[in-house]
C-alpha cells in the first residue's frame, strides 16, 4: 500500500518549489497525498487531491504515515509535540529549523549523509529535518573534499539572496530597486548629467522613506545587510552559528572530531541563489588539478567552473544558477597564505538544494524503504 503523506505549508515559497519538484519526479505516483491547511480548511486541495484538511487536527495528522511540512517553525513547535504526545509514530519531515539540533532528529542531506539517515531509520529516529540552506549548499559544493576527509577547517563569507528572508523580502527588494531607479531616471536619461549628482540622489533616496523597508529593515537594493537571523549576543549571528553546528551534525561527526567552520553571513540583492566565498584548509597540500577533480566528482550536481574571468562571470553567477539544481563551484585557487589552503566560490539555489530537494529526497528514501 502507498504510504499516506500529509503535506503542510505547500502554498508558501519552499512548499511551492517542493510541489513542483515532486511533480517533476513523479513522486505523487508513489504516495497517497493528503493536503492540510492552516487557513483554508475545506477548500480545494491542489492536484485534484480532494479537500484541504485542518493542519491543527491532531487526529487527522496522526492518520498519516508521514508528515511533510514547509509551514515554518511556529507550526512545528505547536503541532509536533502534540502529535508525538498523542502517540503518533510516523515520520516527520520538516523544512523549519526548530527540531534540527535535537538529539533524536537527523538533518537530511542524503548525497553526503545517507549513512547517517540509514542509521537513524534503523535506530528508530522519526524526525528528519532539512538543513540550513547555506550549510547544505556549501556542503554539496565541497562534497568531494569533505568525503575524502581532506578538510581541516573552513571559513565561509556568504552572499545570501533575498529569498532566504522570505517572499516578502524578495518583493520588497524589487520595489526598492524600482524606487531607486525612479528617483534617478531623469538624470540617467541625460548623458551629460553629473555622476556625483546621480550618486547623491540615489544615496538620499536609499536613506529616505521613499524605500519600503518593512521586511528588509534597512535598504537591500543598492546596499547589503551584514547580519542574518538572531543576535546570539557573542558577536555571532544565528546563521553563522549554524555553519559549524549543522555541518558537523549532518556528517555525524563526534564532539572530538569536528571540522571547525566559521562564517560571516551577509544578505545581498540576489533573488534566490546563495553564494559563498570559502577559504578551506586542506589536510594535505594537493596539486590544484587533483583538488579540482575531487570537487568536480563530488556529486552529479556540482558544476566546476574553470577559474577564468569569462567563465566565472557567466557561469558562477546567481543569475545563471537561479531555478536549477546545479551547484556552481569555481574560483578554486591555492592561496599563498599557507600550504594546503585554497579559495572556493559556490553558488546554489536556496529554494531547491537549499530547502526543498533534501526533503523531497528524504520522502523518496522512506517510500523506497517501504
Ligand atoms: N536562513 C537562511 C537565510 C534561509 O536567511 O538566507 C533558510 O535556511
Amino acid at each position: 500500500m502507498k504510504p499516506s503523506v500529509g503535506i503542510v505549508g505547500w502554498r508558501g515559497m519552499v512548499g511551492s518549489v517542493l510541489l513542483q519538484r515532486m511533480q517533476a519526479e513523479q513522486d505523487f505516483a508513489h504516495i497517497s497525498a493528503r493536503f492540510f491547511s492552516t487557513s483554508n480548511v475545506g477548500g480545494q486541495a491542489p492536484l485534484g487531491a480532494g479537500v484541504l484538511a485542518d493542519a491543527f487536527d491532531i487526529d487527522a495528522l496522526a492518520a498519516c504515515d508521514v508528515i511533510l511540512t514547509c509551514q515554518g517553525g511556529d507550526y512545528t513547535q505547536e503541532v509536533h509535540p502534540r502529535l508525538r504526545a498523542a502517540g503518533w509514530q510516523g515520520y516527520w519531515i520538516d523544512a523549519a529549523s526548530s527540531l534540527r539540533m535535537n538529539a533524536d532528529a537527523v538533518i537530511v542531506l542524503d548525497p553526503l549523509n545517507r549513512s547517517v539517515i540509514d542509521h537513524g531509520l534503523e535506530t528508530g529516529i522519526r524526525d528528519y529535518i532539512g538543513g540550513n540552506c547555506t550549510v547544505s549548499l556549501m556542503m554539496l559544493g565541497l562534497a568531494g573534499l569533505l568525503e575524502a576527509g581532506l578538510v581541516r577547517w573552513i571559513t565561509a563569507m556568504t552572499y545570501q539572496a533575498a529569498s532566504g528572508g522570505g517572499a516578502q523580502q524578495m518583493r520588497e527588494l524589487i520595489t526598492q530597486m524600482g524606487a531607486a531607479h525612479a528617483a534617478t531616471a531623469d538624470l540617467l536619461a541625460d548623458p551629460a548629467s553629473d555622476i556625483m549628482e546621480i550618486d547623491a540622489t540615489m544615496s538620499a533616496t536609499l536613506r529616505s522613506d521613499a524605500l519600503p523597508t518593512e521586511h528588509t529593515v534597512v535598504p537591500l537594493a543598492g546596499s547589503l545587510i551584514p547580519w542574518i537571523d538572531r543576535d546570539l549576543g557573542n558577536g555571532m549571528s544565528r546563521e553563522e552559528w549554524k555553519g559549524h553546528a549543522e555541518c558537523n551534525k549532518i556528517l555525524g561527526r563526534a564532539a572530538d572530531a569536528q571540522i571547525p567552520i566559521e562564517s560571516l553571513c551577509v544578505r545581498i540583492g540576489a533573488m534566490r541563489c546563495h553564494s559563498q566565498a570559502l577559504t578551506v584548509q586542506l589536510t594535505e597540500d594537493l596539486p590544484l588539478e587533483r583538488i579540482e577533480t575531487l570537487i568536480a566528482q563530488g556529486n552529479e550536481w556540482v558544476h566546476l567552473v574553470p577559474n577564468q574571468r569569462e567563465a566565472s562571470m557567466r557561469e558562477l553567477s546567481p543569475v545563471t544558477v537561479n531555478g536549477s539544481l546545479q551547484i556552481a563551484v569555481g574560483r578554486v585557487r591555492k592561496l599563498a597564505i599557507a600550504p594546503g589552503m585554497i579559495s572556493v566560490f559556490t553558488v546554489g539555489d536556496q529554494l531547491l538544494w537549499g530547502a526543498a530537494e533534501p526533503l523531497r529526497r528524504m520522502l523518496r528514501i522512506l517510500v523506497e524503504r517501504g
